[in-house]
C-alpha cells in the first residue's frame, strides 16, 4: 500500500488542444507535467470530471517534461463528457498506471486496430529514437475510422494501412494482414492493442510464428491499483499485471476473447 501511494500521482491537467482523429475519436493533448515525466507506452491514467465516472485512459502522446496526450473514442457518458471539453478546462488525473510496453531498440512490428492505434503512437516513437526498426499496421473497420496515420508515416519504416470493407488500404482484417505479412518477414516483437477479438487471433498468430508478444488488454478498470479485484483475467489484474501482457501470459488466459466483467463484476461473453 505505501508503494503505491509512493509511485503514483493524483494532480490537476489542463487541456492545451483538442484534435478531431475521426468520427467519434478526439484526442486531449494535456499539460500535466507530473505525468509527462514519469509516463512510459502502454501505461494508462485515470481521469476524472466532476459527476462523471472515472475512467482509465491510455497515453497516446508522452511528451516530457510537460505534455501527454489522450486519444478517447465516445463510447458513454464520460467518454461524452470528455469530448465537450475544450482549451482550458481542468480534468482530474491519476496515475502512470500498470505495466507498459518492453522499449528497446528492436525489429519491431505494431498492429493497431481502432482507437488501439492510439497507445502505439508514443512506443513507436521511443523505439525509433532507440535506433530501432518499426513496421506498423494501423487498421480499422473504415477509412474514415483509422487514426494516426500521418504520425506513423512520419516515424515508421513501413507503414501498412488496412480497412475491414478497402476503403483504404489493404481489405482485411488487421490479424489477417499480420498472418500474410508474417509469412515473408520476422520481427523481434509485435506489440498489439485493439478490439479483444482481434487481440484473441494476434495471440494465436504469433504463437504459431514463433514470435514474441506484447498486447494491451482491457478490463472493468475501478481502483486501478491492484486492490478491488474488479480487472481480473485468470487470477492476472490487468491494472497492475498489465494492461501489457506477454505471448506466454497471453496463452494461459483461457478467458481471453470469451469473458469479461461488467462493474458489478458479472461475468460476461465477449461477442
Ligand atoms: C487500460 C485501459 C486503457 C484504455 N484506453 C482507452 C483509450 O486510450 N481510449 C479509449 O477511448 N478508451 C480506452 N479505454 C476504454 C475506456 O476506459 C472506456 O471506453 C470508458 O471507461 C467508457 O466510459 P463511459 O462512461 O464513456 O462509458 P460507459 O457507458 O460507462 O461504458 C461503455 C463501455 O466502456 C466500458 N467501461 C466503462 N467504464 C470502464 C472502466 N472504468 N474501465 C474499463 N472499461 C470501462 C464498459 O464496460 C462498456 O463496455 C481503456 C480501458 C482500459 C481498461
Ligand atoms: S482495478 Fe482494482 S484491482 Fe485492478
Amino acid at each position: 500500500m505505501l508503494t503505491v501511494i509512493i509511485m503514483h500521482s493524483r494532480t490537476v491537467a489542463k487541456v492545451v488542444e483538442v484534435v478531431c482523429e475521426a468520427p467519434g475519436v478526439k484526442t486531449l493533448i494535456l499539460e500535466c507535467p507530473v505525468m509527462a515525466v514519469k509516463a512510459k507506452p502502454g501505461q494508462f491514467i485515470m481521469l476524472w470530471l466532476p459527476g462523471q465516472e472515472e475512467v482509465p485512459m491510455s497515453l497516446s502522446l508522452i511528451k516530457p517534461p510537460r505534455l501527454i496526450g489522450v486519444t478517447v473514442k465516445a463510447v458513454g457518458d464520460t467518454t461524452r463528457a470528455l469530448h465537450a471539453l475544450s482549451k482550458g478546462s481542468l480534468l482530474g488525473v491519476r496515475g502512470p498506471y500498470g505495466r507498459g510496453f518492453t522499449v528497446a531498440k528492436l525489429k519491431a512490428l505494431t498492429i493497431g486496430g481502432g482507437v488501439g492505434v492510439a497507445p502505439l503512437a508514443p512506443l513507436a516513437e521511443e523505439i525509433k529514437a532507440k535506433g530501432g526498426l518499426v513496421t506498423a499496421i494501423v487498421a480499422a473497420t473504415t477509412a474514415e475510422a483509422l487514426i494516426f496515420k500521418e504520425r506513423f508515416s512520419k516515424v515508421v519504416d513501413e507503414l501498412i494501412v488496412a480497412t475491414d470493407d478497402g476503403s483504404e488500404g489493404i481489405k482485411g482484417r488487421a490479424h489477417e494482414v499480420l498472418d500474410s505479412l508474417l509469412s515473408g518477414k520476422s520481427f523481434d516483437m509485435i506489440y498489439a492493442c485493439g478490439p479483444e477479438p482481434m487481440l484473441f487471433e494476434v495471440v494465436k498468430i504469433a504463437s504459431r510464428f514463433k514470435t514474441s508478444l506484447e498486447a494491451s488488454l482491457e478490463r472493468y478498470i475501478k481502483c486501478g491499483v491492484g486492490l478491488c479485484g474488479s480487472c481480473a483475467i485468470n487470477g492476472m489484474r490487468v491494472c497492475v499485471d498489465g494492461p501489457v501482457f506477454t505471448l506466454e501470459e497471453l496463452l494461459k488466459m483461457t478467458e481471453l476473447g470469451k469473458f469479461r466483467r461488467e462493474a458489478s463484476g458479472r461475468k460476461v461473453s465477449i461477442e
